[in-house]
């Protein structure tokens, strides 16, 4: 699957956690161009779980994506991104730096994030959590084209992606 991503662009990632995101973000994008909300937390509140930090750390990562767009350089989103505020946020970021907003959705079943979030030492929530985002992501997939993504690229296989860096003009 070939995926054409303008040079400048805020591209959104959009998944469920343990849908391999940041896996995806690592292996196409520069690690300088993925935003991920986990590090913004992080950095604003020492802790990577920590919720409570959420709106704090997505002010940061707002204002770093914007610096970023505004220099011409391109911005990878590495948050679940499944409800619809967030998206609305960040279209309208694209928006104002004149740059196409794009989403690649990874649309890997919740069985296999479950596990895979199951596994891990430093993800802490319940199953009933992964559903809900589940149950938010498939909304997601029916309204995303009309949210203003110039470009909705659906991965189910993500090792059978390429991507392609287009020039936007
Ligand atoms: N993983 C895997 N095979 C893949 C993708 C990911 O085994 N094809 C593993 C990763 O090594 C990691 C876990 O699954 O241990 C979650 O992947 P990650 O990319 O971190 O998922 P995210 O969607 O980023 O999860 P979160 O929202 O919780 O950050
Ligand atoms: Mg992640």
């Amino acid at each position: 699957m070939r995926l054409d991503i303008p040079d400048l662009s805020l591209v959104a990632l959009v998944g469920i956690s343990g849908s391999g995101k940041s896996t995806f973000a690592r292996r196409h994008f520069t690690p300088t161009e993925v935003l991920s909300s986990d590090a913004f937390r992080a950095m604003v509140a020492d802790d990577e779980n920590d919720q409570s930090a959420s709106a704090d750390a997505f002010d940061a990562l707002h204002h770093v994506a914007g610096i970023r767009l505004r220099a011409g350089r391109r911005v990878v989103v590495d948050a679940t991104n499944v409800r619809k505020h967030a998206r609305e946020a960040l279209v309208a970021l694209a928006r104002a730096h004149d740059v196409l907003p794009v989403a690649i959705v990874l649309d890997t079943p919740e069985s296999v994030a479950w596990q895979r979030t199951e596994a891990r030492p430093d993800r802490q929530f319940g199953r009933a959590v992964l559903r809900g985002q589940q149950q938010n992501l498939r909304r997601a997939l029916r309204e995303l084209s009309r949210e203003g993504f110039r470009k909705v690229h659906v991965v189910t296989e993500p090792d059978d992606v390429t991507i392609v860096n287009e020039r936007a003009w």
